[in-house]
């Protein structure tokens, strides 16, 4: 087997490089770990049964109809994802005012991803707002600094709304993951459901007129689709959180996130933010 000290300092870099791109960016440890020394022989290991058929995916779940979309459901089977699920859903439901929301989400336990993060990031700007955007997950910037879109990505998104007239007194902006993944990989299907009765109840409390879907994650999670945002992008769909509540029009967009890395595609989301400034006035 190759070491690593059998590398020339150019393939060791090479291979550093590598796991960065990967998303394995940061030391989570505060001692560094030798991997070079020889592993231990391994234990023997007791016979281990099957483990049970785990619960269906988000991305499993049937899909509505492409125009009006209910929020999606927490799931119903007894696993412990959805043991905590469920009660991340009566916590969430207790919850009467968004500051009260904040407060159960800094408490909540049952997202892994808070272990690894610095910060709580839950949401900024004004929750009086018309205008709500849900974005993916914190990055780096936003995880130090404990607010969504601070970074990179956040910049471009202030010049989007500015465009519009609208800026972080008159937009509410949040997540659907309150904690950063490591290495900003992509977040587990799990991690989603463990947070998404929150930024259910969180979108039901604040109650905008307009509700805007940054990216994949964020679009195929609120509006319960399987399409990615290629398909779903500029599309506008009818979200009900449920039978009893008013319908809030959401738009799905790309991610300033994939608009930085593709300059490309800010023509289409342009197209989405003067559809979404026209939706905003007709709805005064
Ligand atoms: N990307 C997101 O989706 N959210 C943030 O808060 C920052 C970057």
């Amino acid at each position: 087997m190759v070491q690593l000290t059998d590398l020339s300092d150019t393939a060791a870099a090479a291979l550093l490089a590598w796991q960065v791109a990967a998303g394995a960016d940061e030391a989570i440890l505060a001692e560094p770990v030798d991997r070079t020394r020889p592993l231990p022989a391994p234990a023997p290991q007791p016979a281990v049964a099957p483990a049970p058929t785990r619960p269906r995916s988000l991305a499993e779940a049937p899909s509505p109809s492409p125009s009006s979309v209910r929020a999606p459901a927490m799931p119903q089977k007894a696993a412990p994802p959805t043991l905590i699920a469920q009660d991340a859903k009566a916590l969430a439901a207790a919850c009467k005012t968004v500051a009260e929301l904040e407060q159960a989400v800094r408490l909540y336990e049952g997202c892994g991803l808070k272990k690894t993060a610095t910060n709580t990031v839950f949401a900024d700007g004004n929750p009086q707002a018309r205008l709500m955007l849900v974005g993916e997950a914190p990055g780096a910037d936003e995880d130090r600094q404990g607010k969504p879109f601070v970074g990179l990505s956040g910049k471009l998104l202030d010049r989007m709304l500015a465009a519009i007239g609208y800026d972080r007194g008159s937009a509410y902006i949040t997540n659907i993951l309150f904690w950063r993944p490591p290495g900003n990989r992509q977040p587990t299907p799990q991690e989603i459901q463990q947070c998404l009765p929150f930024v259910l109840r969180h979108v039901e409390l604040v109650n905008p007129a307009v509700l805007v879907l940054l990216g994949g994650t964020s679009a195929k999670t609120m509006l319960n689709q399987t399409d990615g945002i290629m398909r779903l992008r500029g599309r506008w769909f009818e979200y009900k959180i449920d039978e009893s509540l008013p319908i809030i029009p959401a738009l799905a967009t790309y991610h300033p996130a994939y608009l930085l890395r593709s300059p490309g595609q800010k023509r289409e989301a342009w197209r989405d933010f003067l559809a979404l400034k026209l939706r905003l006035s007709n709805a005064l």
